[in-house]
């Protein structure tokens, strides 16, 4: 049943694939896009409807991709735009759209631009970037000579000095992302007509990296000081900054306005809040289809993402209770526990041992019946778990070997920064895909880049895809209910026993079809206790992950991780 004002994005699936972790086609142990190709089937029965490819352009790889040196070249060890060119046709030839990853807040350091730019204080380019001296009264390169007090998301100041001009660039990611300066036309230009090209090459959107910080106050104000270190806080300096939403919605209309019934936009967005999420989201604004906001991924933070705390589930549900009345009337959400740069779900907000299965479904019950567009991340849909790093040399992600220097340095023990790093490594995401029981997993006749993680001997898509009880199948289900019955699509949502510390449950209401998710977010056995359970008494059992030969609503007993779907009508 489709709707007036139905947009084909309310009703997909996006399916994230990493590539330098996802299948190596050519056996130098890192994936590669025929490799992409060589799998796509393996989305095709999953049911998906959109890939989205993180970053393939040229690249010096200091942050797997997302440090971009040409936007319209790809990196040799992912192929060329020839074998682009040939997954965007095996993806088409299959029904489904393919969204890039684009990074336009930053670039490396070694784009052309910004070589350019770094190369005199007279460069025609010099502006694109954001240069600035040294603090007034200051010598370049003293301790505490930044231009702003800023602390760089990986580590250390967001000033790097340069001495070939004697000033400093700004990077709010790595030394080598440099900033690119939004305010000035040229840069957006540049960036519009990149865009454009991909579009006509073929592609179907973009997800949009960090997109709400390209609008940086110009004053480069002194932040709020951080619980620890010498550096302080600059995001409400850059987070949904004073242009943000001209700038985003100048973008489409230059880029997308002549296409946007086809294309899909999401915008990942760190600290935005709801209010902010609606008013990139309202359809009448033209400035995005739907935002990744970040509030679930922090509520297990304590002071910062090495600080790790245990999840209480009631403010789980908060959140998300939050976000579903927030983006209710105006706006959309997106739906993800997963990415490539969060821990494994399973691992996080559920259990990887003995109820694992259960766990996993369990999870991917709650998500994919929100009211939302649901992203999975590459073996997510296995139950994949994060990995058993036993040393730092295990690790190769940028932000986890920064985090633990600076740590260690600080004073913490090595043991207790490898203890939350192996919570929260964004390399927990990114050990490879387990394809089968094989040495490397299937993924490579090679030495992989990063370890595959022990347990693709059991946990592997082979096994997954004979198995009609594994958590494969399971998100299969979800997503076909998804695809088949418009409850799960458009109705509204209502949160059930917020307190409970143990049961999540909610309702979905379409006209006169209503759907009740309840699921039991423990390892005990747990009575949910649904508010008028009587009007259940003819529901069916839609979808469930254990047996059930009661199908009754109330006074439910859930068994460990246990969860199930009843629809009435
Ligand atoms: C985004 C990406 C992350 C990357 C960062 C800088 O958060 O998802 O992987 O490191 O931006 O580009």
């Amino acid at each position: 049943m489709s709707r007036p004002g139905d947009l084909w994005w309310k009703s997909a699936v996006v399916y994230q694939v990493y590539p330098r972790s996802f299948a190596d086609s050519d056996g130098d142990g890192i994936g590669d896009l025929v490799g992409v190709i060589d799998q796509l089937d393996h989305l095709v029965e999953l049911g998906v409807d959109v890939l989205w490819l993180s970053p393939v352009y040229r690249s010096p790889m200091d942050d797997n991709g997302y440090d971009i040196s040409d936007y319209q070249d790809i990196d040799p060890i992912f192929g060329s735009l020839e074998s682009f060119d040939r997954l965007l046709a095996a993806t088409h030839d299959r029904g489904l759209k393919l969204i890039m990853d684009l990074v336009v807040n930053h670039t490396s350091d070694e784009h052309p631009w910004f070589v350019e730019s770094r190369s005199t204080r007279e460069s025609p380019k010099r502006d694109w970037y954001w240069w600035r001296p040294a603090r007034e009264g200051m010598s370049a390169g003293d301790p505490g000579a930044e231009p702003t007090n800023w602390r760089a998301a990986f580590a250390g100041s967001a000033w790097q000095f340069d001495e070939t001009t004697g000033e400093y660039y700004l990077h709010i990611f790595s030394t080598r992302q440099p900033d690119l300066n939004w305010e000035n036309p040229e840069v957006r230009q540049a960036i519009y007509t990149m865009m454009r090209w991909w579009l006509d090459r073929g592609v179907d959107g973009f997800r949009m990296d960090v997109i709400n910080f390209i609008s940086k106050d110009p004053a480069l104000p002194d932040g709020r000081a951080l619980a620890s270190g010498p550096y302080a806080d600059g995001g409400s300096h850059y987070v949904c900054g004073p242009r943000i939403h001209e700038f985003i919605a100048e973008m489409h209309r230059e880029v997308f306005a002549d296409r946007t019934e086809a294309v899909l936009t999401v915008g990942e967005m760190p600290g935005v809040t709801v209010d902010e999420a609606v008013l990139f989201t309202d359809p009448a604004r033209a400035e995005l289809d739907m935002v990744f906001q970040f509030e679930h991924v922090g509520l297990d933070h304590g002071d910062g993402k090495w600080d790790v705390r245990s999840l209480d589930l009631r403010d789980l549900k908060a959140s998300f209770g939050r976000w579903q009345a927030g983006l209710a009337d105006v706006g959309w959400n997106s739906l993800y526990w997963n990415n490539h740069d969060q821990p494994r779900v399973v691992s996080r907000f559920g259990d990887d041992g003995a109820d694992r299965v259960a766990a996993a479904k369990t999870l991917a019950t709650l998500l994919h019946l929100h009211r939302g567009t649901p992203y999975v991340y590459q073996g997510e849909e296995l139950g994949m778990t994060n990995a058993p790093f036993a040393t730092i040399d295990d690790f190769r992600d940028i932000e986890s070997i920064h985090a633990y220097d600076e740590l260690v340095a600080a004073g913490r023990s090595p043991h207790d920064v490898l203890t939350a790093l192996r919570a929260m490594s964004r390399d927990n995401a990114r050990t490879p895909m387990q394809w089968d029981a094989s040495k490397h997993a299937g993924f490579t006749t090679g030495e992989p880049w990063i370890a595959v993680n022990p347990n693709h001997v059991e946990i592997n898509a082979e096994s997954a895809r004979s198995d009609q009880g594994s958590v494969f199948h399971h998100y299969r289900r979800l997503i076909e209910l998804r695809h088949t019955d418009p409850v799960v699509v458009h109705g509204d949502f209502t949160m059930l026993l917020p307190d409970d510390e143990q049961v999540y449950a909610f309702l979905r209401r379409l006209g006169d079809v209503e759907l009740l998710v309840v699921a039991n977010i423990s390892t005990d056995e747990v009575t949910a206790d649904v508010p008028e359970a009587d009007a259940w008494a003819r529901s069916v059992l839609v979808l469930g992950n254990y047996p059930v030969s009661k199908l009754l609503v109330r006074d439910i007993v859930l068994r460990p991780w246990e969860s199930r779907v009843y629809r009435r009508a």
